[in-house]
């Protein structure tokens, strides 16, 4: 195993690029599964939880090959439709080739990816939304059983609990592409993936329309063809570096990027005490002079991001005064906290959604420990600007993620580097 050593205490300065979007990359390499046909995808970054994709995507027989910074998947000889529990519970978002085999094969055996370290993580309502396109479905044993003879468009209503479902909308939307009617998604996700993905499809010679509304429709089709497509900017990473440089009170352009993914947060670093000029496809992040404390709920698109709220509190444990989060969307997402804490923060969980962020003017570094992908990014954060060294182990999950983060870091004149880690817990 690696970890990172990070030295804190460096202002990053100068440009960065933004790599493509792990979460649109995902199901539309998910999605190739669809046609026949080639499809050629760019700006794919290359993380790992894209590479447990295109593994999932082998052992049912397509093969994929990059050229350059293309990759190319050909889904014309597929062996198999049972996807295994040794690659699911790897990556819950593998649970993406359910719509797409059903839709293509009439049949699908994928593992039940069970829960993970953001919490429970059902699929009731991707279930849900295709049996009402007609699929039978059955678990048993672990698994989910998916058959139809032909799937029919329907009106859905993807809302759960804890509101929208980006997984649900997307493998719905993915399976409605590939069937016999009309499909009308109610409370569907807004989410940019959402519409990166829908725009793909249509590439592909599908019909949707309404993405990024709270009603899609999708004309289905007999077939869909081949395609080249590229996928958008990554908000989360584009986010992340935004943060990273507020919290060093650094300069940095973030280049390639869609600003308008990232609204709420440009909004709210504004409010912060930053100022951030901006480009069609570009954000320059000045050094605050005076800043302020927030008050933060996080929401379904376009609210502020779940993925955004671990490096949001790191930025929040230096800022002077009382800030507040609160989670809505996943029950176990403040991983990071006791983490931020051992460096120094003062942070009170009011309960298991609501956290109270008591600024300090210093972190000291110490040894963390990782949990999931966006948590080791506020570890990250938090290491730029503690006094010290900060040791963060299991980055194996900044790598499920984050395409050559430290390479971007080293770039911008962080001082952190990436060591074999033999005492990994
Ligand atoms: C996607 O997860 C992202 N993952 C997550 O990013 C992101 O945090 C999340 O959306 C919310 O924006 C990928 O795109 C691969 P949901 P997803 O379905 O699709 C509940 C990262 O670090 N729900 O929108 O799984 C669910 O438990 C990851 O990149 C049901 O109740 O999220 C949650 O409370 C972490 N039933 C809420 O809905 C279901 O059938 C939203 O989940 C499905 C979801």
């Amino acid at each position: 195993m690696e970890k990172f050593i990070i030295k804190g205490g460096i202002p990053l300065r100068g440009n960065v690029k933004i790599s493509g979007a792990k979460n649109a990359a995902l199901p539309i390499i998910a999605a190739s599964l669809l046609t026949e046909e080639p499809v050629t995808l760019r700006r794919i970054p290359k993380v790992s939880d894209v590479f447990t994709m295109l593994n999932v995507l082998k052992t049912l027989g397509c093969k994929s090959y990059w050229k350059d910074d293309a990759l190319t998947l050909d889904a014309s000889n597929i062996i198999s439709t049972e996807a295994p529990y040794e690659l699911i519970k790897k990556m819950r978002a593998s649970y993406y080739v359910l719509g797409p085999l059903v839709a293509r094969f009439n049949e699908a055996k994928v593992a039940l990816p069970g829960g993970c370290a953001l919490g429970s993580r059902p699929v009731d309502l991707h279930i849900k939304g295709l049996k009402t396109l007609g699929a039978k479905v059955e678990i048993k044993h672990g698994y989910v059983t998916c058959k139809a003879k032909n799937l029919e468009g329907k009106r859905i209503m993807l809302k759960g609990q804890h509101g929208t479902s980006v997984g649900a909308t997307i493998n719905v939307m993915m399976a409605a592409s590939l069937s016999k009617g009309v499909t009308k998604i109610e409370e569907a996700a807004m989410e940019p993936e959402v519409v990166d993905v829908a725009n793909f499809l249509n590439r592909c010679g599908g019909k949707i329309e309404g993405m990024g509304t709270p009603i899609i429709e999708i004309e289905g089709r007999k077939k869909l063809k081949g395609t080249e497509y590229s996928i958008i900017p990554d908000r989360i990473e584009t986010g992340t570096l935004l943060i990273a440089s507020a919290i060093t009170k650094g300069n940095v352009i973030v280049k390639k990027c869609n600003p308008e993914h990232n609204r709420v947060l440009i909004h709210l670093l504004k409010e912060y005490g930053v100022e951030i000029q901006e480009g069609k496809d570009y954000l320059n992040i000045c050094p605050p002079k005076t800043v302020k404390p927030l008050s933060i709920q996080v929401g379904p698109y376009p609210s502020f991001s779940t993925d955004l709220q671990p490096p949001m509190i790191s930025l929040l444990s230096v800022t002077p005064g009382n800030s507040t989060i609160v989670e809505t969307i996943f029950e176990n997402r403040f991983m990071h906290v006791p983490e931020l804490i051992r460096l120094g923060a003062d942070i009170n969980m009011i309960d298991r959604y609501t956290a109270v962020i008591k600024g300090v003017k210093q972190l000291s570094g110490a040894p963390l420990m990782a949990s999931d992908i966006r948590a080791s990014a506020a570890l990250i954060l938090a290491g730029l600007v503690a006094k010290g060294e900060t040791h963060i182990s299991r980055i194996y999950h900044t790598d499920r993620g984050y395409e050559h983060i430290e390479k971007k870091l080293t770039r911008l004149g962080a001082r952190i580097e990436r060591v074999s880690d033999p005492d990994a817990p």
